[in-house]
């Protein structure tokens, strides 16, 4: 179990994350957070992945407060966040498969010299080829970039996944190539997935529980089809008339 208890987040005196707990058990499974922009969705996502430290509140991991964990060993091999592309998910200048293989160096996850190999077993599992690993993010389209990122994540064998608009910057087609990828990588992976979108349908293809978040609270939270069906807050419903298909 991955939990965040009460987080608070202060920034010049306005707490743009206030009280928010939420609780990811262990996968397969994926929990929605859904807010809209400015609402303090990547503030909650960069406290849970380590990226942060709350001003107030506590986040848990299989039980034990992670601030005491100083980012090392078990919870930070767990718990891997995935940005959007557009936010410079890859090092530029670094070839793909190099910078997988200094992930699986650094954290000594295959025996020396069998880095190659591991790259390309990973990036098999994304849909890219052995030939990908030779290019930097740059000769790579918008969809291959964001399965590279995934990649990488998955170099450390993660048991969560933080996902911040992993999608955000994709046309619809590669979009939901991406979020079917997301789909089969739970399953095989036994990930538990938060997906984090202003779009309650990129949520709904993979999430059956969704959390609203509005100025920096929880406003919201449920079965996905009870949220859709009658939402109890504006947020909630301004999100759900913003995608009509999703409307009953
Ligand atoms: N480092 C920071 N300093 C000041 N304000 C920040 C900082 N990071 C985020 N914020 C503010 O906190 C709010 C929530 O931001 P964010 O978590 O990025 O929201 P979201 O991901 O939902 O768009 C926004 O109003 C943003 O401007
Ligand atoms: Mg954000």
């Amino acid at each position: 179990m991955l939990e965040a208890r009460d987080l608070t987040v202060v920034h010049g005196g306005t707490a743009v994350v206030d009280r928010v707990s939420l609780a990811l058990p262990e996968g397969p499974y994926g929990l929605g957070l859904i807010g809209a922009s400015g609402s303090g969705k990547t503030t909650v996502a960069r406290c849970l992945s380590g990226l942060m430290t709350p001003t107030h509140g506590t986040v848990l991991f299989r039980g034990a407060d992670v601030s005491g964990m100083r980012r090392s060993g078990a919870y930070r091999r767990a718990v891997q966040i995935v940005v959007q592309d557009t936010e410079g998910a890859l090092d530029p200048r670094m070839r793909v498969g190099t910078a997988i293989a200094e992930v699986l160096r650094a954290h000594r996850m295959v025996p020396r010299g069998t880095e190659r190999e591991r790259v390309a077993e990973l990036l098999a599992d994304v849909g890219l080829s052995a030939e990908h690993a030779a290019r930097h993010p740059h000769q790579l389209s918008g969809g291959q970039r964001q399965r590279a990122a995934i990649a990488r994540a998955l170099a450390v064998r993660p048991r969560f996944l933080v996902l911040d608009e992993p999608t955000n910057a994709l046309d619809t087609t590669v979009q939901a190539r991406i979020l079917g990828l997301l789909n089969t990588l739970r399953t095989e992976h036994r990930l538990s997935l938060l997906l984090i979108s202003h779009d309650l349908a990129v949520v709904a293809q993979l999430c059956r529980y969704v959390v609203v978040l509005h100025h920096g609270r929880v406003v919201e939270e449920g079965p996905l089809t009870a949220v859709l069906r009658e939402p109890r807050h504006p947020a909630t419903r301004s999100l759900r008339d913003a995608v009509p298909r999703l409307s009953p």
